[in-house]
């Protein structure tokens, strides 16, 4: 039998400024639903990028003095570097600017044009560069868009426009039927009611050449360049190789999950699967719309100096307090906040705390007693039964909110195990029991606690891959982690007694 697929994308990231905190959310939580959906046995394939084209980054490039291409290439380093700061470990890393991708942009257009889709016209309409979409008014606060509070250019020109009108009826059906899923459910109902209020116009899909020179020209009339979301929305078919790469494509479309912040959602919700409908491609199974975070109370920018750079913030406190921070902090699909000091609370409490100290606890008991020997249990009581037990359901429920994309949810879980692994030690009181001679009982003890840390360390991998591999080396265990699935979560007794654990660095020092 094949096994599933699990095919998931982030949005790619607009090239003029460099990365920050919010670009690393949603690819901090692509990067831990891959990792999840591996470690349960799926075929999994993340795609994240970077969007290049279009007049925001040109005027960046111009701003930097720099051609476009080489300005592109400078930032799309920064966000490579800080995707390995992060440990992200995505499938593919595409750019709009990668020459297979152009061509396939000019082959769909091509397509779209002769398949009566495309038409000449005239566009009359407010357009904010910031968001690089056109804007109604009821769009607008104060004459201004709200999301980059400048006010819209007015835009009347010669144009090549899509038939969005056209799709209005089938886009509604799609959402409203789940075909097109979109969670959380308050942003589904959003999308369904915007679209059963607003009457959708056909959309303006290029820009003359003089206005827009850095984009890809259409390939009818070179005259234009393409407008930008149009380039960047394909690039979830050509991140999969699409279309030369059949194979690929066919074992990995659709998405099952897209992740986004819902300053993106509408166009997602009616130029891309419009888009795919004309194409005749089956439609994305699922939009995760997650939610947008301030910094200290205030929307992160450059002004407010409060952009926080990912790759300092990583260097300062490792990936993997960044990514369980990030993930804990809130509910994966609504807003929240970001702050320093919380990160710093977070990471004394859950991981130097809770986490750090287990392991911390655990090993110099074994050296002490075993010279780091694991012994061989004897027989169970009630307390290991009910750990393990109480264990196992811990890992039954991660499936089902993984599934719904409950991370927070999720971290709780495999964090309520680490505190019955403490709190097994306090009952338990290993000491005690070396201090009485009660040697069976003792072996039984660290064994357990033992098996329970492994337990442990296979569900906090896709979360914490790099600490993870560090509790596995001091636990001796000879397969690799990566070879783990998520029923070895929930076998116990897999610890071959004799294995021999070493005490390492502490995981997490506090900071002070
Ligand atoms: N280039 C387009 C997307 C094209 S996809 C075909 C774009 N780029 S962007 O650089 O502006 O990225 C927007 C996305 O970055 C959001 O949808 C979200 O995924 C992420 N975030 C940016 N800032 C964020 C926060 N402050 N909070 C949460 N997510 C944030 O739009």
């Amino acid at each position: 039998m094949s096994r599933e697929k699990f095919y998931v994308t982030t949005p790619i990231y607009y090239v003029n400024d460099v990365p920050h905190i919010g670009h690393s959310y949603t690819t901090i939580a692509a990067d831990v639903l891959t990792r999840y959906h591996r470690l349960a046995g799926r075929d999994a394939f993340f795609l994240t990028g970077t969007d290049e084209h279009g007049i925001k980054v040109q005027q960046a490039a111009e701003g930097a003095s720099k051609p476009p291409q080489v300005f592109c290439d400078g930032i799309v380093g920064q966000f490579k570097k800080a995707w390995q700061a992060l440990n992200i470990k995505y499938d593919n890393f595409i750019r709009t600017t990668d020459v297979h991708h152009e061509e396939a942009v000019k082959k769909v257009l091509q397509d779209l044009h002769d398949g009566g889709f495309i038409h000449k016209g005239k566009y009359e309409a407010l357009y904010c560069i910031g968001c690089e979409q056109f804007k109604t008014k009821s769009d607008l606060v104060d004459g201004k868009c709200p999301d980059h509070k400048m006010e819209p250019e007015v835009r009347s020109e010669e144009c090549y426009l899509f038939k969005l009108s056209t799709f209005q009826e089938r886009l509604l059906k799609s959402i409203k039927k789940d075909e097109l899923k979109i969670r959380p459910l308050e942003r589904k109902n959003e999308m369904v009611s915007f679209l059963e209020r607003e009457e959708l116009q056909d959309v303006s899909i290029s820009r003359s050449k003089e206005k827009v020179s850095w984009g890809i020209p259409l390939p009818f009339d070179p005259s234009h360049t393409t407008y930008v979301w149009v380039d960047a929305f394909l690039n979830y078919l050509t991140g999969l190789g699409w279309p030369a790469d059949r194979r690929n494509f066919e074992g990995f479309w659709p998405p099952d999950v897209q992740l986004m912040a819902k300053d993106i959602l509408r166009v997602h919700a009616t130029i891309w699967p419009s888009l795919l409908m004309a194409l005749g491609v089956e439609l994305p199974r699922e939009y995760f719309i997650h939610g947008y975070f301030t910094v200290n109370g205030e929307k992160m920018s450059k002004s407010l100096g409060n952009v926080i750079d990912p790759i300092q913030l990583s260097r300062q406190y490792g990936a993997d307090a960044i990514r369980y921070f990030i993930l804990s902090e809130f509910p994966f699909g609504q807003d929240g906040d970001f702050s320093i000091k919380r990160l710093e609370e977070c990471y004394n409490s859950d991981l130097a705390n809770d986490l750090g100290n287990l392991l911390h606890r655990t090993i110099p008991m074994m050296e002490k007693y075993y010279g780091g020997k694991t012994p061989e249990p004897g027989e169970l009581t009630t307390l290991e039964t009910e750990l393990r037990e109480k264990a196992s359901g811990v890992v039954r429920r991660l499936d089902r909110l993984m599934g719904q994309l409950k991370l927070r949810e999720s971290l709780a879980e495999i964090w309520t195990v680490v505190n019955m692994a403490n709190k097994y030690i306090d009952t338990a009181a290993p000491w005690a029991l070396a201090r009485e001679g009660k040697t069976e009982r003792l072996a039984t003890v660290m064994y357990t606690l033992l098996d329970c840390i492994r337990i442990i360390t296979i569900l906090t991998f896709p979360f914490m891959p790099e600490t993870a591999e560090k509790i596995w080396s001091q636990l001796g265990i000879r397969e690799s982690l990566s070879d783990q699935t998520i029923s070895d979560a929930t076998a116990w007794g897999r610890i071959q007694p004799g294995t021999v654990v070493t005490k390492e660095k502490p995981l997490f020092p506090r900071i002070e």
